[in-house]
């Protein structure tokens, strides 16, 4: 069988219905982070899609993909593995591909009806196991003495998890010859900020000193006292004012999570002057474009004050994104956790690349204030930057 074939086949037998689940595996190159990815049909808004689980070393991701992009999605990952096993209502079938793109098909017919389950569940597969007590998750009440997840703080478990997941991913873009300053800022009771210091330093092994700096000095000392009963030597709190906080010359990843409104700005901007090259922010209460936005062509938007409140804070995180591309970041906004468990569900991601914008971004960027009318409090943080 040839390799397109091989493609149309397998897409026309993954689509028709009678698909129940399957794995493609063996990467054909052994550094290939992408270790395999399992595949089963989900029902979405009525419609059959393919549910794509790729598994990576340490990462799980998702991708629900429709049918009509099913072909192209297998063709870009069997160019990549070698093996495919697919389980069907009445067949089981395995494919192997040579080296050479050769294509050995063996289906076989089974005894009894397979049933296909199209139901969209989240497989739970953690960075942080569900099971394994964290000293630090067991301190913190979310966990009990033997690893349990308290049922009041799930949502705080999968919190963690997805960001440690984050965490994750920005790894490579961390240095790698010298101590990694880490600053969060705003950090509250520091449950990730904990999250944070395990998994770089206990888990990863990696050679960081991180700071968590908040105003309120008794959930500070508090954190002190649980990083040095868990023995976390360095880990800081400190007591302090992101607007006033000029301890560092340099920093290499500075996170924000739920800092209110233009504290969130405070910690970009310094973030960005320190050089950080990681930035994980997820902001909360943007009210700073609220009182600014005046912009008739959208009354028939922000006539409404529910939809005028929501209007202003995802204004406020593209510009924040946009601002950062314009300063040499990689800015993405993320989903940070499903929608269901909280409304702070943005997560800004910039990696400092150094990349260089084209000057019609600067246009984009300042039509797209002015027609809103903002003056936006990150762009005269970052005054000095923007204008070299
Ligand atoms: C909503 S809490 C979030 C705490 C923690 N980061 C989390 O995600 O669980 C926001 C924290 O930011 C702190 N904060 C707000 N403005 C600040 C500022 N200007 N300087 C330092 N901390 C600030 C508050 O004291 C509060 O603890």
């Amino acid at each position: 069988m040839q390799f397109e074939e091989l493609l149309t086949k397998l897409t026309e037998q993954l689509t028709n219905g009678t698909f129940a689940g399957g794995t493609i595996s063996q990467p054909r190159m052994k550094s290939d982070e992408l270790k395999r990815v399992r595949l089963k049909p989900v029902e979405l808004r009525g419609a059959l899609h393919i549910q794509f689980e790729y598994q990576y070393e340490r990462v799980l991701n998702h991708e629900n993909i429709a049918i009509e992009n099913v072909y192209d999605e297998l063709e870009n990952l069997l160019n990549r593995f070698r093996q495919v096993h697919a389980e069907f209502t009445n067949e089981t079938v395995h494919v192997q591909i040579s080296k050479k793109f050769k294509v050995m098909w063996k289906g076989k017919k089974t005894a009894s009806t397979k049933e296909v389950d199209l139901s969209h569940n989240r497989k739970k597969n953690y960075l942080l196991d569900e099971e394994t007590p964290y000293p630090f998750l067991v301190r913190l009440g979310v966990q009990t003495p033997d690893g349990k997840v308290r049922n009041q703080h799930q949502d705080k478990f999968r919190q963690i998890n997805r960001f440690v997941e984050f965490i994750d991913d920005s790894l490579s873009y961390l240095p790698k010859d010298k101590t990694i300053r880490i600053l969060d800022f705003g950090s509250g009771k520091s449950y990730l900020t904990f999250a944070l210091y395990h998994y770089l330093h206990i888990e990863k092994g990696l050679d960081i000193k991180v700071t968590g700096l908040d105003l309120k000095k008794e959930v500070i000392e508090e954190c002190c006292k649980i990083a040095e009963d868990l023995g976390y030597e360095y880990l800081e709190f400190l007591v302090g004012d992101i607007n006033d906080y000029n301890e560092e010359t340099s920093v290499d990843m500075v996170v924000t999570l739920h800092a209110c409104d233009v504290a969130t700005d405070m910690a970009l901007g310094r973030a960005v002057k320190w050089g950080a090259k990681v930035i994980l922010s997820v902001p909360c209460c943007q009210h700073e474009l609220f009182s600014q936005i005046k912009a008739p062509a959208l009354d028939v938007m922000l006539q409404h004050g529910l939809i005028k409140e929501r209007f202003s804070s995802l204004a406020t995180d593209s510009i924040r994104a946009e601002l950062l591309s314009l300063v040499g970041y990689e800015a993405q906004l993320l989903e940070f956790i499903d929608v269901e468990h909280t409304p702070k569900n943005v997560l800004i991601r910039a990696y400092h690349t150094g990349r260089k914008p084209a000057a019609d971004e600067f246009t984009r960027y300042e039509e797209f204030r002015d027609m809103l009318h903002a003056k936006p409090f990150l762009e005269k943080e970052l005054e000095d930057l923007l204008n070299q």
